[in-house]
């Protein structure tokens, strides 16, 4: 079945404190979205790839246009843009609304986890086309995590059931679509995509994540992001 992946773009970067979306941040000299197409390209489990943008962004529309050039001239996938919403939610909402219709499997992947390994993008897309109708990328947590109310510890949950949550998170188009299309309106605290299908009873099944998928949120992050570059020598 064919596979189309939407990179969401369009956030605007406010931790990061750049005064520019987050996705037009350079790291080793290059946006966090080129990374990021990069790493789809590099996995060649796509068709389609469809980056969510900030609506009016000629930076990044350039940098679409390039990749898609890049993939054309190497029987990559076809990459196109969108401009994203006011939410994560409205921004998947476009980049579904953007893929063709004969894609069968859809993977959502943040531009800001610019640097995570092709291979991330194999297993999720390997476990789809498994079956499983949603898949999650997990990693465990170092920290000891506390549910806190009105700064007072309410409890602490087991440590070793707890994983930290990456992507690209992969689904049956049907399902991701269906799921958008309901319960994304009802539930507007929606952080990932996985959170849709749980509310709609579906099975959500974890893969083995990478370090190297962290999103890039804060000054810190990307100063990781820049000593991994600077490592792998590119
Ligand atoms: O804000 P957060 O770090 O959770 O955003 C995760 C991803 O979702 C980022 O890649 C960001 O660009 C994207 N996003 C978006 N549209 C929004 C908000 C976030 O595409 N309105």
């Amino acid at each position: 079945p064919a596979v189309g992946v939407i990179v969401v773009a369009a956030g605007s970067g406010q931790r990061l404190g750049h005064g520019i979306p987050k996705a037009r941040v350079l790291c080793g000299g290059r946006t966090l979205l080129e990374h990021a197409l990069d790493a789809v390209a590099a996995s060649g489990v796509a068709v389609a790839v469809v980056a969510v943008l900030p609506p009016d962004d000629p930076v990044l529309t350039a940098v679409v246009a390039r990749a898609a050039g890049a993939a054309r001239d190497g029987a990559g996938p076809v990459i196109s843009r969108v401009d994203g919403g006011a939410t994560r939610v409205a921004s998947v909402r476009a980049g579904l609304s953007a893929l063709p219709s004969d894609v069968e499997i859809v993977l959502v992947h943040d531009a800001a986890r610019a640097l995570t390994p092709p291979a991330v993008f194999r297993r999720v897309a390997e476990a789809v086309h498994g079956g499983a109708p949603a898949v999650i990328p997990v990693v465990a947590v170092a920290d000891t995590i506390k549910i806190v109310r009105s700064g007072t510890v309410e409890s602490t949950p087991d440590r070793s059931g707890l994983r930290a949550v990456q992507t690209p998170q992969g689904f049956a188009a049907s399902a991701l679509r269906s799921a958008h299309a309901g319960v994304a309106a009802a539930n507007p605290g929606i952080t990932d995509d996985a959170m849709l299908m749980e509310a709609l009873g579906v099975p959500v099944q974890v893969v083995d994540g990478d370090p190297l998928a962290f999103k890039v949120t804060t000054p810190l992050d990307l100063a990781v992001a820049e000593a991994v570059i600077a490592l792998r020598g590119d």
